[in-house]
């Protein structure tokens, strides 16, 4: 399964990458506020560090302006995935950018029949969110499973992000399924590569060392 990171940190990017689990990013436009730096100072940079996709969202809410925005986008590097919402201009704008050869990554995906359409238009990536889903009492795992059996079922090449990762439960269940990617939060990443029992261990062998004679 693919990782991609979910955030506009640059800090954060680059400490993933070096640990090497970075194969794309995703950002939002929540993401790069945090940041309180402009929107291109904060894409200029993860451009430079990362080679693989790094999705971008269109603000514009018409197919035309989200087309145009896309284009403007695509100029920034040849990684760049335009982030497209699931709404019918949307659509209208993937089919658009499908056909000239341009990755959208559909996003905000919250039914399975959302990216049965995202599909169709000719998104490369499908983003459901599912901690979103499990905010308000819905099981948003389920919503990737159905959408896999969907995309299997007529050999849709369309790849799933597993987005809105909350915890490490959620990136486990991914891969279980055979999700093709999961965009995950940097703290959720650190989550991923700990466990008591290791630190214990660590510890025990090292005051063990301790005890073995140096002659
Ligand atoms: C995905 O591409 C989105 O950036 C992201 O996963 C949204 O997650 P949130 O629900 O934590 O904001």
């Amino acid at each position: 399964m693919k990782f991609f990171i979910d955030t506009a940190n640059i800090g954060e990017i680059k400490e993933a990458k070096s640990l090497g689990m970075v194969d794309g990013v995703t950002t939002n436009p929540s993401l790069i506020a945090r940041e309180k730096k402009s929107f291109e100072a904060v894409v200029k940079e993860i451009l430079k560090v990362i080679d693989g996709p790094v999705s971008l969202e269109v603000m514009s809410l018409d197919a035309d302006g989200m087309f145009k925005e896309g284009k403007k986008l695509m100029q920034l590097g040849d990684q760049v995935v335009i982030k497209v919402p699931m709404t019918m201009d949307g659509l209208k704008a993937t089919r658009r950018f499908a056909a000239e050869g341009i990755p959208v990554n559909q996003t905000l995906i919250f039914s399975p029949l959302q990216a049965l359409m995202a599909a169709k238009a000719g998104a490369a990536y499908a983003s459901p969110f599912v901690g979103r889903l499990d905010d308000i009492a819905h099981d948003g795992m389920a919503l990737v499973e159905q959408i896999l059996t969907i995309y299997d079922q007529y050999g849709y090449d369309t790849e799933v992000i597993v987005a809105s990762v909350r915890h490490p439960g959620h990136v486990l269940e991914a891969a279980m399924m055979g999700a093709d990617i999961a965009t995950i939060p940097f703290k959720v990443i650190q989550q991923l590569a700990q466990h008591p029992l290791t630190d214990r261990g660590v510890d025990t062998f090292l005051a063990d060392w301790k005890k073995v004679p140096k002659k």
